[in-house]
């Protein structure tokens, strides 16, 4: 008992100490090189080539998690969005005519599968030649219509069904539907990745950080996110985030973001270096109410819920939204 004792607090010990910092140390480096690898290509070719973008394509959850770490759950009724698929036909043209490649976009939300447009937004994104690999990942609360089946099996290479197993979360078991997904995408030769349920890092309140600017940027970099994400702002035009908080308190008003510094907008004037220099910026105001680097040492149960029911207007299963 003793012994096992000491092998646990020695294995807990190194796993928010020495392997934290070695697999961070990766992504440190893997996070600083992307950027690097960004501006050689731009200087060299004049060619933006983007490696990542998030789609927050509807901000409506059947979850209300209370460690989500794009913080969907706090936003109000009033604050919600929907994507039309005409809206995003427009955002996307207008980030495509700027860059030469896209490497990965994942097709997420809230739930994604809750957007009635998704089967038109997934097909849109798949035809994109500049844009190579597609995921959609879901909490696998909602089953994948006819509509959308129709469309993934189109693509088995370029698009993958992303489910974010939550089984580890006994409460909610009987609300997960990943063997049926499973079985629906194996049947239809779409390719699925459904990893062993995974722990989760907490996700502390939104909270102002009295940081200055070299404190902020260290901040930054160590936190290493590539989660750059696109959401819709509440004037109706969309615009890229260093990650899907920041988006988040956007739309919530809080975080003092500048344009061009801390987000670009999608909109019809758009250029390439506003791309560059933001994927070059550390300095984003939106670091300054996050503590996620500190939350990335300890592990939760995955999408563990908050005590109130869903936001309101958002139901349990499997209704489509649009237009919010
Ligand atoms: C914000 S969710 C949006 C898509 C969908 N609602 C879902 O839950 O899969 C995107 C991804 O972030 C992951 N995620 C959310 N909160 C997390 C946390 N605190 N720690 C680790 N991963 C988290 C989810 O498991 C999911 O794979
Ligand atoms: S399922 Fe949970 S993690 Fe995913 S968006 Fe909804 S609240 Fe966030
Ligand atoms: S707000 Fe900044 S520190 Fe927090 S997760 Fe996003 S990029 Fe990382």
């Amino acid at each position: 008992m003793i012994v096992k004792n000491a092998i646990n607090s020695l294995y807990t010990s190194l796993k928010g100490g020495v392997l934290f910092s070695i697999s961070h140390w990766f992504i440190y480096w893997a996070h600083h090189l992307s950027r690097m690898q960004m501006k050689i290509l731009y200087i060299l070719t004049g060619n933006i080539y983007m490696l990542y973008l998030e789609i927050v394509t509807t901000t409506r959850c059947t979850l209300k998690c209370k460690h989500c770490i794009g913080d969907i759950p706090e936003i109000k009724a009033d604050e919600q969005y929907t994507m039309s698929f005409e809206e995003y036909k427009n955002y996307l043209d207008n980030l495509l005519k700027n860059i030469k490649s896209l490497k990965l976009v994942r097709i997420l939300g809230g739930e994604p599968l809750l957007n009635k447009d998704i089967d038109k937004i997934i097909a849109y994104t798949l035809e994109q030649t500049k844009i190579k690999q597609v995921y959609l990942v879901t909490n696998a609360t909602v089953m994948l219509s006819d509509k959308v089946v129709a469309v993934l099996r189109e693509y088995p290479k370029k698009l993958t069904v992303d489910i974010s197993n939550y089984s580890a979360n006994e409460t909610l078991l009987s609300r997960l539907k990943i063997k049926e997904i499973v079985e629906i995408c194996r049947k239809n030769n779409i390719t699925v990745n459904c990893p062993e349920s995974y722990l989760w890092n907490p996700i502390s309140p939104v909270k102002y950080h009295d940081r200055s600017i070299k404190e902020n940027k260290k901040y930054y970099r160590a936190c290493a996110s590539l989660c750059v994400g696109m959401h819709k702002t509440p004037d109706g035009e969309a615009a890229v985030f260093p990650c899907l908080r920041a988006g988040t308190l956007f739309l919530r008003g809080i975080g003092g973001q500048v344009e061009g510094k801390d987000y670009f907008k999608l909109g019809g004037n758009l250029q390439k270096k506003e791309i560059l220099m933001f994927h070059q910026n550390d300095d984003f105001n939106a670091c300054k109410y996050c503590n996620f680097l500190d939350d990335k040492r300890k592990q939760v149960i995955p999408a563990i819920q908050k005590e109130n029911p869903p936001i309101s207007g958002v139901p349990s299963n499997t209704a489509v939204i649009n237009g919010a």
